[in-house]
């Protein structure tokens, strides 16, 4: 058989934020297809990057007080981290952000402007002024101009589903300042991808390229139209590559992102002297990408149009999934299901999560669902029941021995699951993981139903049935090995621990149509452990406390509250509640409030406490507050304060304010509902 040359990637994973285990279900599919082609001795390589430009990370960087290069450095190594505890393994990982990114961006970016694609037009778009940058439609909110719904996001409407543009909106808010923005207009450039409309009718309509629910939801929502241009630039301040021949402007981060899986391929050339062109300019070469449906549109249209305009390899596939679900809902914070991988790490033996989703992926698009439940159940009952006990009972009693030099005759057992070899590589080829997985699991009930039958605990008993015993182990251990062959694109490291223990490590696919004989076995070590549910526990624990520490602090920075106010003021010292509840605090209304004229700071206030009950109170609010605008309003008054005489009447109890004084005094108000005469606790 020939090999086969194969380029792979995954989505670009944002960097502004962490990897979770939503994120976890591409990259694990990903990485379990390379690792099945490269077993099977392709020529395959996985490349992978950052995707480190656009509005949200600029944002967050500022946020954070720091350079969006500090920014993405370090969530570049928490990504590496993350995807290294998972064993996702890439050839390259790199980053958009990078010298290789900004060569080939140019390179395509001349193709486009070559073919005549490029034109400019004029866009109108709200704008930031505190925040200085153009808002992209998420960072609107404001009033439905249809149903009057408020507090609605910039492109639609979800109470009455109305599609509009963020300056439809009435009364737009930027949800980054809290601020009005402007409408502002800049000169965007737009590609004219209506030019490769047969191109990509023939592209995607072929049956070779796209799973047919894509191809036909292609077909059905955007080739049936003009192909509308696309918008690929973005005025300054932008964080990312700045248009060579249009200063001012800079690529859309859906421009450069794509073009970061030959960047990152460029980069791996670079340092290992392999060919470029023969990875992105080779027929014979076959590009596969993985991602996420709701990606689909920039992977089938926009993708292929400047990979063919630019003369790179066209995608021999793209392979789409569906997203993940938590016990049938979509992952929650305050549930703790919307868990990162670090967290799970803490808990769980990545193999547990690697193996589910194997079992549970198909090749079609639908949502993939972690019940809880059944991870622990399916895990602990397949991997563990199934898998490694075949191990685990049977390589203690050839610790000593090793296996049996010839294979022993087996019933057929061996024979019959290297025979399935080609069916389960069928399925793992069409990512069809779950059939795989299915396939693999039925040959490990007849190995242990083979065990089971032979009873081996028994023989061991038996000195004189010492040899029959050695090939029972022969077989179940071979068995067992076979299993895992089929197992190692899943269970990487247990494919390790595998070859380490029958010293024979497992390179190939192939090593599962032949039997390992004569071979010394090492002491078993422990493989792999049940899961237990307290752990899973403790994960979405950890998970729901993440959530709510980050809300906490996500709301404090949001308001911005900077503490001066405490510095100007300390706290004072310890109270009792015994000392709190001397203070009698009570809802007062303000019945009558004139200017003290020989006084500059005080007004006289009369306070109602309801019935008869009145307070005449001097209080220094003048510059703050006019007399006529207090009057029927409510405030909260001391009113057993000893009462003091002044030169203008006497004072008989304070009404609560804050601030430092002057222009700067805030009477306290009750919420509405609150009656004259109630006493605050
Ligand atoms: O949707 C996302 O998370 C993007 N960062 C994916 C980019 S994939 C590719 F185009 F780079
Ligand atoms: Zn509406």
């Amino acid at each position: 058989m020939t090999q086969r040359r194969i380029l792979v990637t995954a989505a670009l994973p944002y960097a502004n934020g962490d990897i979770h285990i939503g994120h976890l279900v591409e990259y694990i599919q990903t990485d379990i297809w390379v690792r099945f082609q490269k077993l099977r001795g392709q020529e395959c390589r996985f490349f992978c990057a950052d995707d480190t430009h656009g509005t949200a990370i600029m944002i967050r960087a500022r946020q954070e007080g720091r350079s969006e290069e500090a920014l993405i450095a370090d969530v570049r190594e928490k990504h590496i981290a993350d995807f290294t505890g998972f064993h996702i393994e890439f050839d390259n990982y790199g980053s958009t952000n990078s010298e290789q990114n900004r060569k080939v961006c140019h390179e395509i970016w001349s193709a486009l402007r070559d073919a005549g694609l490029v034109h400019e037009k004029e866009v109108t778009q709200l704008f930031d002024v505190q925040e200085n940058t153009f808002l992209a439609d998420r960072f609107v909110k404001g009033t439905c101009p249809k149903c009057k719904a408020p507090d609605q996001y910039g492109d639609n409407c979800d109470k009455c589903g109305s599609t509009y543009t963020p300056a439809d909106l009435t009364d737009p808010i930027s949800t980054l300042s809290n601020t009005t923005p402007e409408v502002r207009t800049a000169n965007h450039l737009f590609v004219r991808i209506e030019d490769l409309h047969p191109f990509l009718e023939e592209w995607t309509q072929s049956g070779q390229h796209l799973q047919t629910e894509v191809a036909n939801y292609l077909k059905g929502h955007f080739l049936g139209d003009p192909l509308r241009d696309w918008d690929i630039s973005r005025p300054a301040p932008y964080f990312g590559f700045e248009i060579p021949d249009s200063p001012g402007n800079f690529w859309y981060v859906w421009f450069d992102a794509p073009i970061g899986y030959i960047a990152s391929t460029l980069e791996w050339c670079e340092k290992t002297g392999a060919d470029f062109d023969r990875w992105w300019r080779n027929p014979e070469t076959e590009v596969h990408h993985f991602i996420g449906k709701d990606i689909t549109y920039f992977h089938t249209l926009f993708w292929p149009a400047m990979l063919k305009t630019a003369g790179f390899n066209l995608p021999e596939r793209v392979h789409i999934h569906g997203f993940l679900t938590v016990d049938g809902e979509k992952m929650s914070k305050s549930k703790g299901t919307f868990v990162k991988a670090a967290t799970y790490l803490n808990h769980l033996d990545p193999a547990c999560l690697r193996y589910y989703y194997a079992s549970k992926l198909g090749p079609r698009l639908d949502d993939l669902d972690l019940n809880l439940e059944e991870f622990i159940q399916k895990v602990n009952s397949d991997l563990v029941g199934k898998v490694v006990n075949l191990a685990s009972r049977s390589a203690k009693f050839v610790a000593d021995t090793g296996l049996s030099d010839s294979y022993p005759d087996d019933g057929g057992l061996f024979e019959y699951a290297a025979s399935r070899s080609e069916t389960i590589a069928a399925a793992y080829e069409v990512c069809d993981f779950n059939g795989a997985m299915r396939e693999v699991l039925a040959l490990a009930d007849r190995a242990n139903k083979y065990w089971d039958d032979q009873k081996p605990w028994e023989l061991k008993k038996d000195e004189s049935r010492q040899a029959e015993l050695q090939e029972i182990c022969t077989i179940a251990l071979n068995l067992f090995r076979q299993i895992i062959v089929y197992l190692t694109p899943v269970l990487p490291q247990l494919s390790e621990q595998t070859g380490e223990l029958l010293n024979d490590p497992v390179t190939n696919w192939e090593q599962a149509q032949t039997p390992l004989t004569g071979t010394l076995v090492n002491k078993f070590q422990h493989l792999f452990k049940r899961i237990e549910e307290k752990q899973v526990q403790a994960m979405t624990d950890e998970a729901k406390a993440e959530a709510e520490a980050t809300a906490t602090e996500a709301a404090a920075s949001e308001w911005n509250d900077t503490g001066d106010a405490l510095t100007q003021e300390p706290m004072s010292a310890e109270c009792t509640i015994d000392d709190f509840v001397k203070v009698d605090l009570r809802v007062a209304r303000i019945v009558a409030a004139n200017s003290v004229p020989e006084a500059d700071k005080l007004l006289q206030l009369t306070l109602s406490l309801g019935g008869e009950e009145r307070r005449n109170v001097f209080a220094g609010i003048k510059s703050a507050y006019n007399p006529e605008e207090l009057v029927g309003r409510l405030v909260i008054c001391c009113a057993n304060l000893k009462p003091r005489k002044m030169r203008f009447g006497t004072s008989e109890g304070m009404v609560l304010a804050s601030g430092p004084g002057g222009k700067d005094v805030f009477l306290l108000t009750p919420d509405e509902g609150a009656v004259p005469g109630q006493r605050v606790h």
